[in-house]
């Protein structure tokens, strides 16, 4: 008995199919989803994989199939049947790549929209901080900046901090030459770790005080740049448990590569307790700082200790205070 072809081209299409899909959900590529956020992320990535998958598996075993079919016999020397041109066929792999493409250009834009508080008009046109004036190299970035005061005006206008659901914690993060700092503003904590607790709503706001670094965290498939003069803002929600590493993404100078931290994602009670420890160490070291420093002392002078201890350049923490 001869299976007709049709039904050979349906057997496989449903074989590549069920592949494709497992394959999509089984790759194994991506590390851990640490954020709500992150499985928006990986939808969008374990599509397009189910996609790329059939596509590949289509096209080399089309290729297989046909250099072994048509491969050359034995004492065969004649040409095959000269063969020109196919519009319907080449109408039909026209189409399917574009709406293919079509189809995961509204779902990723999709994707990038629903990104919890990521606004996207505010994200082009980050308004630029007070401090930027006073700042080295504020020229450079008046001259890069492609906003005029009437552009951040209505940056404003279409995210009013105010309109903003209010997040859970907030953190001020400053990127600098080579070191990431982060300001908890609601206790004033100041530290070279990023804590977060598990399911609470985290609004980062974000700046540089010298070059563009990038705020990096795989686990949370999450990526802003840091800009001297301007302010990123971001949200997300981590809510795996563990330890991750928060790297500069963007080429700032020779020791880039170095510029990377921890990020702890923990439980509310660890966070609280966190906080605590945090607090108590700054109030023990105020109080050594003062014991051992009698009389005025300069911010500078007070400082410097601590910009050793955390590895800053006392320069640029000069600049930070001022
Ligand atoms: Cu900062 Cu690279």
């Amino acid at each position: 008995m001869k299976i007709p072809s049709s039904i050979w081209t349906l057997l496989i299409g449903i074989l590549l199919t069920l592949i494709s899909l497992w394959y999509g959900q089984n790759h194994g590529l991506l590390p851990t989803a640490a954020s709500e956020e992150a499985t928006l992320v990986d939808g969008l990535f374990n599509t397009m994989m189910t996609i790329s998958t059939g596509i590949f598996l289509i096209v080399e075993g089309v290729l297989i199939y046909c250099a072994w079919k048509y491969r050359q016999r034995a004492g065969d020397n004649t040409d095959g049947p000269p063969i020109e041109g196919n519009v319907p066929l080449e109408i039909l792999w026209t189409a399917i790549p574009a709406i293919i493409v079509l189809g995961i250009s509204v779902y990723s834009f999709d994707v990038y929209t629903s990104l919890s508080g990521v606004d996207i008009h505010s994200a082009h046109q980050a308004p630029i901080t007070q401090e930027a004036q006073s700042m080295p190299g504020s020229a450079m970035a008046a001259t890069l900046s492609d906003s005029s005061p009437g552009d951040i005006a209505q940056a404003d206008m279409l995210m009013p901090e105010q309109e903003r659901p209010p997040a859970d914690v907030v953190i001020n993060v400053m990127g600098l030459q080579y070191a990431w700092i982060f300001t908890y503003p609601e206790s004033g904590i100041t530290t070279g770790e990023m804590h977060l607790p598990i399911g609470k709503k985290v609004e980062i706001k974000m700046t540089a005080t010298d070059v563009i670094h990038a705020f990096w965290v795989p686990e949370f498939r999450l990526k802003q740049d840091a800009i001297p003069g301007r302010e990123s803002v971001f949200r997300f929600t981590p809510k795996t448990e563990g330890d991750y590493a928060l790297i500069c993404a963007e080429l700032c100078g020779p020791y880039h590569g170095a510029m990377r931290t921890q990020v702890v994602v923990e439980t509310p009670e660890a966070f609280a307790k966190w906080q605590q420890e945090q607090l108590v160490a700054s109030q023990d070291e105020l109080n050594q700082a003062v014991a051992m420093n009698p009389g005025d002392i300069s911010p500078d002078e007070f400082l410097t200790p601590y910009t050793q201890q955390m590895g800053v350049n006392p320069e640029v923490l000069h600049q930070i205070h001022k």
